[in-house]
């Protein structure tokens, strides 16, 4: 049996992953409206994969027996310096996703929700994959910055992206 505290914070984290889509469609339009189409098809493919983990989240509250309850989403951040600092604002951004699972985490262990428990890893590990991913963009644009021929090969390549759902599980 999930507690009214316990399932409260997992809504709240369903609602923060769709905000967390939202702030990543802005900077998709942010690196569009700069003319780098590769850098926002990958703002556009990791807010796919926001919206995967909130309705992963819906569907275990589902499960679950509770009923989730969606709220507005919050106004993201929609001016940025350069690419690179979109970048450096996810980081940030991912870094505080992986502190609300960390307290998610907390609560369900001293509540001993073993479920949740269980569910929760999944998202732990994810994050551990987020935060280098966008450590790794950082460290690589930070090295070309201003090297437009390497810039513009790197953007060839995250124009790439697509997201998979069934490559998440
Ligand atoms: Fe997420
Ligand atoms: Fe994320």
């Amino acid at each position: 049996m999930i507690s009214e505290k316990l399932a409260n914070l997992l809504n709240d984290q369903v609602n923060n992953e769709f905000d967390a889509a939202q702030a990543y469609v802005a900077m998709a339009a942010y690196c569009e409206h700069n003319s780098y189409s590769g850098f926002a098809n990958f703002y556009l493919a990791q807010a796919e994969e926001e919206r995967y983990h909130a309705m992963k989240l819906y569907e275990y509250l589902n499960d679950r027996g509770i009923q989730v309850k969606i709220t507005a989403t919050s106004t993201p951040k929609v001016d940025f310096d350069s690419v690179l600092d979109t970048f450096k604002v996810a980081l940030k951004q991912e870094k505080g996703v992986t502190q609300n699972f960390y307290d998610l985490s907390d609560l369900a262990w001293e509540e001993r929700e073993h479920a949740t428990i269980s569910f929760l890893n999944w998202y732990l590990d994810e994050q551990v994959e987020e935060e280098a991913t966008f450590e790794t963009h950082i460290d690589y644009l930070t090295r070309i910055e201003h090297d437009q021929n390497a810039l513009f090969i790197y953007e060839k390549e995250l124009g790439k992206r697509t997201f998979d759902p069934n490559a998440e599980d």
